[in-house]
């Protein structure tokens, strides 16, 4: 038999499930934005231990393995966990069951006549949190973040109501309290209805629905949403307060923390199975989302002396949920365009309930999954909420077609703009090429472009960008500029407007003037290109130094493939040939210049802001760089080069000043010296 590792190089494929992982792991913990099911990422997390266990020489202390979620996100004060908070091994069928509780008895020792009880509980798809309280005050909360270090949410916490401010007197002086935090069915459809009433995006479900709420930074926003909270373990205890799981429940509930039911203490692994059954059965029933149920060894001593491996206890586990499944027929699909201009196909379903949430649309992905899976309107499709992202098309029931579906023919114009929507090269997604004229684009991009880390305008947030867009007065980002101009013309003006008036106006136009000059790295970003983002965006600006710079230096790189001005992009830190093709692209598309030329007519690009502005020996030199530079990376000795005021061109010619010359310095430092340029060595250069 082969195997997978006949074909792929082990070390490749670990680095890229680990990176891929990380990656997975941001979006879930960090941003509550998970891309993939809770199934598909246990895959990659399955693939990458079996990997590591054939490999143990590839496992290193930042392998995702090693680490519990993600670092905290920025905004909140960190939080040290007095005891890590861990995660939970999962299982997935019932013959991994028996495996477990041997594990435990081998461990322990037991013998076979000993009895190891078993508390299962339901797996609440919530948010962890622990609670400390000291001298029965509840001090802090805190989210689990890496497990060593979570956020601290204590402000927001408070406002939940089933979470005690105090506990009865006579508890022990310190009381860690772990357990989740969630959001009821009904209340997380409600909140998603006033969601989109009020233009705001929807949640996909409602853990990401319950995160997002527990993560604003205004508590105010958080106790008007409707969170509970199950409390399910210990975390660090001055003294022991139970010597059972089964205890535990009870002493939390006669503190005033609700038990998520059913629970059930359990003898044998044909008990532990049939309360698994009871409650998948009941699954769709329960007014909260469950992704499984957890088992416990139910005497705390015991659970001390199994402990923890790595990310997990030995002493409890998760037994997962298949996911949640249904039938129904696919009415129509429809094309939705996002800010950058990709086309996202979308089931429109014939409403269905799946595990308790009614489910009328469903992701398709891209339109190679459409052709993949034959996909066609009218078509009778099986469908499952896999816990963490808006339900997905497992498969069609063909056997139920009538023979009048017609295979889909994806759209290759835009259905916003009329655009050509086009695919690049390899990639998945087809896009619009209309830029700033695509109205979905459009008031998407001026959202961005108005947003902090971008312009940073006071007082045009995503809603009165929405509605100005509505009303035509803004189309495009100068418009923003020409706003104040324009509305002294308007039949009525903005300060005569319901929403509006003299004041909110005025500081509008004086926070819109405050920004008629902005720094390169945050006008790069506000234009919205396709993969830059504010780290990418500020070494763009630092290397080109000047918009003009970079722009023309684009549109060499568009015209000619290998004259440097490709390779010069490509060598700045964090840019790949996908990235590079993105700003090359987004350059040399009309539309998107004249935007530019636009808004330049309206506001000033301040060049790059070097960390020293005073002159420098090299100031206003043109300089080259030539071969292997041994003390630092090309594109540092560029940017630093930037930095002291230096001009960097790729070529020597007569009007180079310097020519610094690495190891291994080739035709470029004979052409130099032939035309009499001065040539330095790395060290020379660093001592100027
Ligand atoms: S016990 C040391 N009990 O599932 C073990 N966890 O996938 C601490 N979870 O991090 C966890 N319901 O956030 C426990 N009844 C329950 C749970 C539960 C949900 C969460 C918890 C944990 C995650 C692991």
């Amino acid at each position: 038999m082969t195997t997978l590792f006949d074909t792929i190089d082990p070390a490749l494929r670990h680095a890229e499930l680990a990176a891929e992982i990380r990656r997975h792991d941001a979006l879930y913990h960090t941003h509550d934005t998970p891309e993939i099911s809770d199934a598909a990422y246990d895959a990659l997390r399955r693939e990458l231990e079996d990997i590591e266990s054939r490999f143990p020489n590839l496992v290193t202390p930042e392998s995702p393995t090693r680490k519990i979620g993600a670092m905290p996100a920025r905004g909140f004060q960190k939080v040290p966990h007095a005891l890590p908070m861990l995660s939970l091994s999962n299982l997935f069928e019932d013959t991994e069951v028996p495996v477990f509780i041997e594990r435990v008895r081998k461990f322990l020792g037991l013998r076979p006549q000993e009895t190891l009880s078993i508390v299962g509980e339901p797996k609440i798809d919530g948010l962890s949190c622990s609670l400390r309280y000291e001298n029965g005050k509840l001090l802090q909360a805190a989210t689990r973040g890496d497990g060593t270090t979570g956020e601290d949410i204590t402000a927001n916490v408070r406002t939940i109501a089933d979470i005690p401010p105090t506990l009865p007197s006579g508890v022990p002086e310190i009381i860690e309290i772990r357990g989740e935090i969630y959001m009821r069915r009904d209340d997380f459809a409600t909140l998603n209805t006033r969601q989109i009433e009020a233009k705001e995006p929807p949640f996909a479900n409602p853990r990401n629905a319950a995160a997002g709420s527990v993560r604003q930074l205004d508590p105010a926003i958080t106790a008007a949403r409707p969170l509970h909270f199950f409390g399910y373990a210990f975390g660090m205890l001055s003294s022991p307060v139970a010597q059972t799981q089964w205890d535990i429940r009870r002493v939390l509930e006669t503190w005033g923390f609700a038990q998520a039911e059913p629970a059930a203490r359990c003898e044998t692994v044909s008990e532990i199975l049939a309360y698994y059954q009871d409650v998948l059965e009941r699954r769709a029933d329960l007014p909260f989302d469950i992704d499984g149920v957890v088992y416990k060894v139910d005497r705390v001593d015991w659970q001390t002396r199994l402990g923890a491996v790595s990310r997990a206890p030995r002493w409890a586990c998760a037994h997962k949920f298949p996911p949640e499944q249904a039938i129904t027929r696919l009415n129509k699909i429809s094309v939705q365009v996002g800010r950058t201009g990709v086309l996202t196909p979308v089931a429109e379903l014939e409403p269905v309930t799946v595990g308790g949430v009614v489910v009328s649309r469903a992701t398709l992905h891209n339109e190679d999954e459409i052709a993949r899976k034959d996909i066609r309107e009218g078509d009778m499709v099986l469908i499952q909420r896999a816990g963490d992202v808006i339900p997905q098309i497992v498969r069609v029931l063909t056997e139920k077609r009538s023979g009048a579906e017609k295979p889909y023919e994806f759209p290759t114009i835009c259905p916003e703009c009329q655009s050509h929507a086009v695919r690049e090269n390899d990639a998945v997604a087809r896009r619009c090429t209309g830029g700033l004229i695509c109205p979905a684009q459009a008031a998407q991009r001026l959202r961005h472009f108005v947003s902090r880390p971008a312009f940073d305008i006071e007082g045009l947030g995503a809603k009165i960008v929405q509605e100005l867009w509505e009303d035509g007065l803004l189309k495009s980002p100068a418009d923003i500029f020409r706003l104040e101009s324009r509305n002294a013309s308007l039949e009525t003006p903005l300060q005569n407007r319901e929403g509006w008036g003299e004041v909110s106006t005025r500081n509008l136009f004086a926070a819109i003037n405050a920004r008629r000059r902005i720094s390169l790295p945050r006008f790069l970003y506000a234009l919205g290109i396709p993969q830059i983002g504010e780290s990418t965006a500020r070494r763009l600006a630092a290397f080109y130094g000047t918009l003009e710079a970079l722009s023309e230096a684009m549109t060499q790189a568009q015209q000619n493939e290998d004259n440097g001005a490709r390779a010069d992009l490509l060598s700045i830190e964090d840019i790949g040939p996908a990235v590079a093709s993105e700003v090359i692209e987004f350059f040399a598309e009309p539309h998107n210049r004249a935007a530019i030329e636009d808004l330049t007519a309206q506001i000033t690009v301040a060049p790059f802001e070097s960390p020293t502005s005073t002159p420098s020996p090299v100031s206003g030199k043109t300089v080259v760089f030539t071969g292997t530079l041994a003390t630092m990376t090309r594109e540092e000795a560029k940017a630093r080069a930037h930095a002291l005021g230096a001009k960097v061109s790729g070529s020597v010619s007569k009007k180079t000043d310097y020519l610094i010359a690495g190891e291994d310095a080739g035709s470029k430092r004979t052409k130099a010296i032939e035309l009499g340029v001065t040539v330095l060595s790395e060290e020379e250069w660093n001592a100027l």
